[in-house]
């Protein structure tokens, strides 16, 4: 018998636990419609808000790619490999009046596949709060299957949006209830990486009532300086604003927030996101206690939706599983948190001579 890839998670049934993350993949219906006919079991559209929204003047993301001698840059040259990618890009530029007919669409064209509608509003007025309301029950009503709360933008210049609210707990309190006030389906927020400590922000979500929290955004970044012209690998008229890093680079370092995520909040659901490119880089989120995991970058340079990626990510655990079958493995559920227990306070890892290291402390007397 075939495993079952199948995952239940925020009370929704996926057919797989992998989705496309809320980027250029989910840019619009027609990408949607070829992800979901590639085999992705969900994904997150595009950030959808109400302000207008207008891109820089030049591109909006490259990929840097480390060569055999360990540089790392975004000019093209032979024998390179992805290290990560960086973008500047806004969230959608469309606005929700476009959004809304889409949505309906894709919903009836795959009734069984999860549309979570990744939405971004203001948290410094009520009116803010109203946008974020209007855009949920807009979403919901036309279908979604869930909402994921964009608290994680690197690069709003607004002082209450994107990441600047995923940093205050406060703020991130209010936007979650204010949507939960309208919120028929379930709520999922998007955290920020950029804080030094995600716990207390994951904590006031999930009191606002969050039935899941997704990380990681991209982490705050520039472009690297070329050192013949000393001109920003990637600038608009020589000047550059901070963006966000993604791709291989970020893998490490998304696992670390999530497994400090999944330790305070055992009994709470993931979404794990950051450098998934194969089976082997998704496992690591499932093994730290993620119900589902999504892919943006890997997906963006294969051929725009990653149909390769989804291809290569069913084979995987499918093969995982099949590998397992001999432990009583059938899912998910069966390794699903298996390696959270096993990161642990640097003082409770085994010392040559244990009597030798007191955790930083003197020796008692
Ligand atoms: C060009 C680009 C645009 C993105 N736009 C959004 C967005 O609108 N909303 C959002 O929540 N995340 C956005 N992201 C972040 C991704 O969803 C994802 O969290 C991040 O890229 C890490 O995943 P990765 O390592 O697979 O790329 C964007 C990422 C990229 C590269």
């Amino acid at each position: 018998m075939a495993p079952n890839l199948g995952v239940l998670f925020t009370g929704l049934h996926f057919e797989n636990p992998f989705l496309l993350a809320s980027a250029p993949p989910t840019e619009s219906d027609g990408h949607i419609l070829r992800a979901f006919e590639a085999g992705w079991g969900g994904l997150v559209t595009k950030t959808i808000g109400l302000h207008p929204v207008v891109n820089v003047a030049g591109a909006r993301t490259n990929f840097n790619r480390t060569d055999a001698e360990g540089g790392v840059s975004m000019r093209k040259r032979l024998g390179t490999v992805l290290h990560s990618s960086w973008n500047w890009e806004l969230i959608s530029d469309k606005t929700l009046d476009w959004w809304v007919p889409r949505l309906g669409k894709i919903k009836r064209a795959f009734p069984d596949k999860i549309l979570v509608c990744s939405i971004m509003a203001g948290a410094g007025s009520d009116r803010e709060l109203d946008h974020w309301q209007t855009l949920a029950r807009a979403c919901q009503d036309e279908g979604a299957d869930a909402l994921e709360l964009n608290l994680s933008c690197p690069h709003m210049d607004r002082q209450d949006m994107g990441s600047n609210i995923g940093q205050d707990a406060q703020l991130t309190s209010v936007v979650t209830q204010a949507v939960k006030r309208v919120a028929r389906v379930p709520v999922w927020v998007k955290l920020t990486p950029n804080t030094t400590a995600i716990v207390p922000e994951a904590g006031a979500t999930f009191r606002s009532g969050a039935d899941a929290v997704s990380s990681s955004n991209t982490f705050t970044s520039l472009p690297l300086i070329d050192p013949d012209t000393l001109a920003f690998e990637l600038h608009v008229d020589g000047f550059v604003s901070y963006g966000g890093l993604g791709g291989p680079a970020i893998l490490p370092l998304s696992l670390a927030k999530v497994a400090e995520l999944t330790h305070a909040f055992a009994d709470k659901e993931f979404s794990g996101i950051g450098g998934i490119a194969t089976f082997a880089h998704a496992l690591n989120y499932f093994l730290l206690g993620c119900g589902t995991v999504q892919v943006c970058t890997a997906a963006m340079l294969d051929h725009a939706v990653g149909p390769n990626v989804i291809k290569d990510l069913l084979r995987g655990m499918t093969a995982f599983l099949e590998r397992h079958a001999d432990k009583g493995w059938s899912g998910l559920a069966d390794f699903r948190g298996l390696r959270r227990g096993r990161v642990v306070a640097h003082s409770q890892i085994r010392r040559p001579d244990k009597t030798e290291y007191h955790g930083g402390h003197d020796a008692a007397g």
